[in-house]
């Protein structure tokens, strides 16, 4: 059986899965092997997860199976990028070896899955959890702009916030991440964000965490350039910042990302963690840039996000004085 998550964060997947004692096989791009049986149990509260398919065929993407059990409901995903004419030959050969039709709405769970990932290897097998990061609890209000929620709970996994840690959002948007967290036991969160309609979503998303007592929230209207707390009050930030394509622009983010990243800096306590989400790798790099030596990176990981490859940034808060 494999355990599908977003290609670039299988690590987090992994982990988890270790956590949780599976035993588990090789990993792939995006994907995990894991023991058939009860391990379907135990991983599918994973929070990284996407799916989980009972492998029928593994192999390469140019020779799939002759012919497939029949499936009233087949399922096709690919996550090559800039590779549609062999896309859609392996969609049609797959489709006519399964003689069944294509299922493109996944509201529920298709009957057979085809997945083709970017290292070029087809995997077809019987859907056994799909879909779990769309059936989130928290979704009251799905905004446009949301990040993925698989995404979002590695990103608060890799800031390593704990119980009595603050983790900020300085843009928080309708919530995800510090919903993710939320997710986890009790902490307490700062949310940011310009957007008042976003931050109203936000607020609905934890609502029920902050009426039972769980979580303390703090959801502030501001500039993620001004934050409301003290130097060294943060024990982990974790942000999802605008990209530049649907929101924003470059130019935005050239004078965004330094400014906001040394704000960042200011709040964290040392030796805590700083992680970002973007795909402005340029202006990245000269956020960091302007914080000197007070963030060091520890990891930078490219994650498939439909068409999008954004860089998941990792940083440590060391104990040098921002310049
Ligand atoms: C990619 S979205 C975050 C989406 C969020 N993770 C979610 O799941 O809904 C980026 C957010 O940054 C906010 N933003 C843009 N510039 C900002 C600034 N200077 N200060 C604070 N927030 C800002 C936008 O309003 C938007 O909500």
């Amino acid at each position: 059986m494999v355990a599908l998550t977003l290609p670039g964060i299988e690590s987090f997947l992994v982990g988890e899965c270790k956590a949780l004692g599976v035993p588990l096989g090789r990993v792939g791009d995006g994907w995990v092997e894991v023991a058939s049986g009860d391990a379907a149990q135990q991983v599918r509260g994973a929070g990284t997860l996407r799916a989980l398919i009972d492998l029928i065929w593994r192999g390469p993407a140019e020779s799939p199976p002759d012919r497939l059990p029949p499936a009233q409901r087949l399922w096709f995903e690919a996550q090559w990028i800039n590779r549609g004419r062999e896309t859609a030959e392996v969609r049609a050969a797959v489709v006519r070896a399964a003689g069944g039709p294509v299922e493109a709405d996944l509201d529920g769970p298709p009957d057979l899955v085809a997945i083709l990932d970017r290292g070029g290897v087809l995997h077809i097998g019987r859907a056994r959890v799909w879909g779990c990061e769309r059936r989130r609890p928290y979704r009251v209000a799905l905004m446009a702009r949301a990040l993925n929620p698989a995404l979002a709970r590695a990103m608060v996994m890799a800031s390593r916030a704990r119980e009595g840690d603050l983790l900020c959002d300085p843009c928080c948007g309708s919530g995800t991440v510090l919903a993710e967290r939320a997710m986890l036991g009790p902490c307490r969160l700062v949310g940011v964000d310009v957007d008042a309609g976003a931050l109203d979503a936000a607020s609905r998303t934890l609502s029920g965490w902050v009426a039972q007592g769980r979580v303390v929230a703090r959801l502030c209207h501001g500039d993620a350039r001004n934050l409301p707390l003290e130097p060294g009050e943060a024990t982990a930030v974790a942000t999802n910042l605008p990209f530049g394509h649907r929101m924003g622009t470059a130019a935005d983010n050239a004078a965004l990302y330094p400014a906001l990243l040394r704000e960042a800096a200011r709040i964290l306590r040392p030796r805590s963690r700083l992680v970002v989400l973007t795909s402005d790798r340029r202006h990245l790099r000269g956020g960091l840039r302007a914080c000197g030596a007070a963030l060091r990176p520890r990891s930078e990981v490219r994650v498939w996000l439909g068409g999008l490859e954004p860089t998941l940034g990792v940083y440590d808060r060391t104990d040098e004085p921002l310049a």
